[in-house]
């Protein structure tokens, strides 16, 4: 099984998910795409000795090169892990339901275009939320609106900046995304075992 995730932050999300996979000896290999040739997650990439492919934005909006690279690698599932790019419908046409996101909310609330990153937590604070969390769900067309597969939440308590929620809610990334995409990958394989 090949995943391919794409990651354009720090990158510790598929860092997690890449250790945790190894940590467990699952059988899978992965690949980076990033569309930022200054993230993070290359140099993670490297460290973690993953094969990685820099893409443009505008080379990802017209999703060619994309699709080749996962052809290539014949990747069976895609995550997104801090990639804010629409994925364009050529990639979510081919790959239904083999793409899935992480969304640092409790969607519908603070999602959407333009919710990313502390943004949302700073959000979250000044809404005066009582607890924010994660969100993990399928990609379609539209930011942020494909059936949810799992959100878990956790407290925001008074006197909560928006960097105390955020070091809350990676915890819950960091815990949960991986088991996820470890369900995801597993039920896949059964389907094509069939
Ligand atoms: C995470 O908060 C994730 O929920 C959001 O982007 C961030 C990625 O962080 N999609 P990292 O690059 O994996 O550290």
């Amino acid at each position: 099984m090949h995943i391919s995730i794409f990651a354009s932050g720090s990158g510790s999300n598929a860092q997690r998910i890449i250790e945790y996979f190894r940590e467990k000896g699952l059988q899978a290999e992965f690949s980076i795409l990033t569309n930022n040739a200054q993230a993070y997650v290359i140099e993670r990439a490297k460290q973690l000795e993953v094969p990685f492919k820099i893409v443009s934005r505008k080379a990802f909006k017209e999703a060619k090169d994309v699709l080749e690279f996962l052809e290539e690698k014949n990747a069976q599932l895609i995550v997104l892990a801090g990639f804010l790019q629409l994925v364009p419908e050529a990639l979510t046409q081919k790959y239904t339901r083999r793409i899935i996101n992480i969304h640092p909310a409790l969607l519908p609330k603070f999602g959407g275009k333009g919710m990313y990153g502390h943004f949302v937590h700073e959000a979250v604070v000044a809404a005066g939320e009582q607890e924010s969390g994660i969100t993990i769900h399928y990609v379609n067309e539209r930011y942020d609106e494909g059936e949810a597969i799992l959100q878990k939440s956790c407290p925001v308590e008074t006197g909560d900046t928006p960097d105390d929620v955020a070091r809350k809610v990676q915890q819950l990334e960091h815990q949960y995304f991986p088991k996820v995409v470890e369900e995801l990958a597993k039920q896949l394989s059964e389907k094509q075992g069939r």
